[in-house]
């Protein structure tokens, strides 16, 4: 009787070690709930303080804000967001493909370079109503990359703007803005703990996609950033069309038959051995997609996230991902630039690109100690699962651009 008592405390010694563990490698993450690992407000970058305090948000008890509720193990990660959305509609769908609404209200349309991005010059994103959005989420579709400067744009507005795209994302780990876990911040001094202010050795190559673990990866992404550097802090893009159509007809013909496993940023602890190292959330798309809006092919990998093409062995998955990554990386023809300058002072540039048939990158080369520090606010809204159509084209196909 005894020995049974003493076993069972034992027992429960154990467990509570263990809870601990657990309490501790999330406290060494630097993943605390709520305000425990933000600023005061008066660290705020100014810009991004006054167009927080101006639209109502409450900084007093700090910025920005975790999660609450956040999780540890790789179960309760592959349960977030695991059945596809009924709801979702693919807004560019049922666009005017002349997109006369929108581009009535635009001073200026600048193509940023042949294949990818497009500036609109003169419009308010606060001020769109729904025929010019689903426009706009067309246009996003075919340019891959759409910018849109000088912007009085509130956080409740550009979460609205998420929402009518799809389900926004609530990251289970990532600080948002107080009070609204759809509105994520982008800022070195928080992300990184510490200002960027180095230039990097070595190669930097930061190519990815973001959330393409999820089963509905990111559809539209909005970054706004209210905190512009003088200069640099610039983000690449690269669309998946145009690398799509770098590839010779055979081996597209192959890749389109095939799906890759991508694995999230984040890993999380195995609930039946939390002292193995932490793993990712892995999950499969096809390789080649069709966009549901433009019905063009597009190339969907990425070398921060892609690990496997499926059915391949390794040593092969690996010498074919890397010739996947390189057509992204290495041709300038498939990329563009954007540069967040110039934006009126007190005003912020947005950014919208599709997730799902472009990668990007962010060019670590900005000094965030002192002067006009890098601070953004990202909706992201997740899409569907991605499918290939057979009958689909590629891009060059459909508008007849190699005749
Ligand atoms: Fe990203």
């Amino acid at each position: 009787m005894t020995t049974t008592i003493n076993i069972q405390q034992k027992v429960q010694v154990v467990n509570e070690d263990l809870s601990k563990l657990v309490v501790d490698l999330k406290n060494a993450n630097g993943f605390n709930p709520g305000f425990k690992d933000s600023f005061d407000a008066n660290e705020v970058p100014v810009h991004t303080r006054n167009r927080l305090t101006k639209y109502g948000i409450d900084l007093s008890k700090g910025y920005p804000e975790r999660p609450g509720n956040i999780p540890h193990f790789l179960d309760e990660g592959y349960a977030i967001r695991d059945t596809p959305n009924p709801n979702y509609v693919e807004r560019g769908k049922n666009a005017d493909p002349e997109k006369k609404a929108l581009f009535a209200a635009v001073k200026e349309i600048r193509q940023l370079t042949p294949q990818v991005g497009t500036e609109l010059v003169g419009i308010q994103l606060e001020k769109l109503n729904e025929k010019q959005l689903d426009e706009l989420a067309l246009l996003i579709a075919e340019r891959v990359v759409v910018v849109i400067r000088n912007q009085d744009l509130s956080p409740q507005k550009q979460l609205a703007i998420g929402k009518y795209y799809g389900e926004v994302e609530v990251h289970p780990l990532v600080a948002h803005v107080p009070g609204y876990p759809g509105i994520t911040t982008v800022w070195s001094k928080f992300n990184r703990g510490g200002p960027l202010i180095s230039y990097q050795k070595g190669i930097h190559n930061g190519w990815h996609q973001d959330m393409d673990h999820e089963r509905s990866p990111a559809g539209i992404t909005h970054l706004h950033l209210d905190s512009v550097p003088e200069v640099g802090g610039d983000t690449g893009f690269a669309s998946g069309y145009a690398a799509y159509d770098k590839l010779s007809k055979t081996l597209q013909e192959f890749l389109e038959k095939r799906t890759a496993l991508h694995r999230s940023a984040h890993s999380y602890l195995k609930r039946d051995n939390v002292l193995a190292a932490p793993e990712p959330i892995v999950r499969e798309h096809p390789l080649v997609i069709t966009h549901p809006a433009t019905g063009w092919k597009s190339l969907f990998v990425n070398r921060a996230h892609t690990f496997k093409i499926v059915g391949l062995e390794d040593s092969e998955s690996a010498v074919l991902l890397e010739y996947l990554f390189s057509v992204y990386e290495r041709n300038l023809d498939v990329q563009t630039r954007v540069t967040w300058q110039p934006t009126e002072p007190g005003l912020g540039t947005s950014v919208l690109w599709d997730n799902r048939i472009s990668q990007h990158i962010a060019i670590p080369d900005y000094n965030d100690s002192k002067g006009k520090l890098r601070h953004a606010n990202r909706v992201t809204s997740l899409s569907t699962p991605l499918k290939f159509d057979p009958e689909s084209k590629s891009q060059r196909e459909a508008l007849g651009l190699d005749k």
